[in-house]
């Protein structure tokens, strides 16, 4: 560890690297006046939620900007309930507070660890539903002209673990609150498999909150206790035409059909068909109750997580030929890197 500050509590893989500078932003004003000079002094600087969706690779040389914001004000008109909040708060505290006040909408979403800021990044999703199905607007501080700019749903660019703020937005907007909008006339979403078995008409959101979270806790390591990242690899999507040569190969295999055509396959299929599931590389490890997740034995560094990624990969597209891509993000010596760096 080559700076004072430790990371190791701030990422959720247990990661025990350092930051040069780590400072608290616990409001919006304070995220201007932090993040602004940072940027414009063009110093490495590293926005940091949760800490659920990154790894680190070394020791940071810059500053590591907590989000700690809190707030969340609502209002509402015949049809909605609209929720503006504050870029720090829990994620899954949220979706507490608003089935405590009988606004329905957010119950597939529980128990996914981290802040309501980087929410919209990945789109978050789960059990049926994404965050671009409640999200009415998000805003972010623009560092580049050092403004509060708000964009609609529509233009935040949302799509499968995608958004505006993965693509031209990527480190150089740092969202400062997010509006969700819930309707009043709640429908239920049942579609995924554990939730199928619920009656549509008598279901409560508390219901299907709770059974997210029991079938997420069967699957997903608790990070306090093994640490990880959830899902270490999006779930690849393919064309029509090559989901039919693979499944005359491979009858079993899972796919989703897209609306437009295209299959999203299940990653966690591929990576345990290809012998990996449980699979141990030193203090590193492919779940061995889901293959999708790459946990941390213990004293693991990023670079061993890296290593087992890319061997994933290479088995993956050795057995299927698909190329796995990874969801969190790889924060290296001064900034955002690859794997394979
Ligand atoms: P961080 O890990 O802190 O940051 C992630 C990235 O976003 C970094 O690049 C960071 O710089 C950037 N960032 C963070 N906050 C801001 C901000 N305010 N402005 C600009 N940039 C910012 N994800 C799902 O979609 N569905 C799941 O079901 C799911 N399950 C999970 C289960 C487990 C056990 C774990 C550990 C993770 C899971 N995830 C899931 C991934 C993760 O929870 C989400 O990606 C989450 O949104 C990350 O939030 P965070 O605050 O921890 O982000
Ligand atoms: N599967 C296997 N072996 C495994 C794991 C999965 O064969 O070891 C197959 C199963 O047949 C299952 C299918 O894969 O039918 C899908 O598995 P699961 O329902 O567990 O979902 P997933 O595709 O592994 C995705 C998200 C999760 C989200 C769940 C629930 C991605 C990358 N992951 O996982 O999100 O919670 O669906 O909706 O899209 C995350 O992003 O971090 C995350 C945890």
């Amino acid at each position: 560890m080559l700076f004072t500050h430790s990371l190791k509590s701030f990422n959720t893989f247990g990661l025990a690297q350092s930051c040069k500078e780590l400072v608290a932003a616990d409001s919006k004003a304070a995220i201007k006046d932090i993040c602004l000079p940072i940027w414009q002094r063009q110093e490495p600087m590293l926005v940091l939620g949760g800490g659920s969706n990154v790894v680190f690779t070394d020791d940071f040389h810059g500053t590591v900007v907590r989000i700690l914001s809190k707030g969340i004000k609502l209002s509402q008109d015949e049809s909605f309930f609209y929720l503006e909040v504050e870029a720090g708060e829990n994620w899954h505290e949220l979706v507490e507070f608003t089935l405590d006040r009988n606004m329905p909408g957010l119950e597939n979403l529980a128990l996914i660890p981290g802040t309501v800021g980087a929410a919209p990044i990945q789109n978050i999703g789960a059990y049926g539903v994404e965050l671009c199905d409640v999200c009415d607007w998000v805003e972010y501080l623009d560092l580049e002209s050092g403004e509060f700019i708000r964009l609609t749903a529509n233009e935040c660019q949302f799509a499968y673990r995608e958004s505006i703020f993965k693509g031209a937005l990527r480190n150089c907007a740092v969202i400062t609150a997010v509006g969700i909008r819930l309707a009043k006339d709640w429908q239920p979403k049942l579609a995924y498999g554990p939730l199928q078995s619920f009656d549509s008409l008598t279901v409560t959101a508390w219901d299907i909150f709770e059974r997210v979270c029991q079938v997420r806790r069967e699957k997903l390591p608790d990070p306090m206790v093994l640490g990880n990242a959830g899902s270490f690899f999006k779930n690849p999507i393919i064309s029509a035409a090559t989901y039919l040569e693979l499944a005359l190969r491979f009858p079993s295999v899972v796919g989703y059909a897209q609306t437009n055509g295209d299959v999203k396959l299940a990653a966690g299929w591929l990576i345990e068909q290809a012998g990996l599931k449980g699979f141990v590389l030193g203090k590193v490890a492919v779940h061995d109750k889901q293959a999708l997740v790459l946990v941390n034995r213990g004293g693991a560094t990023g670079q061993d997580i890296c290593r087992l990624a890319l061997h994933v990969i290479e088995r993956v597209e050795a057995v299927f030929g698909v190329t796995l891509e990874a969801e969190p993000r790889v924060i290296g010596l001064i900034g955002e890197g690859h794997l394979d760096d």
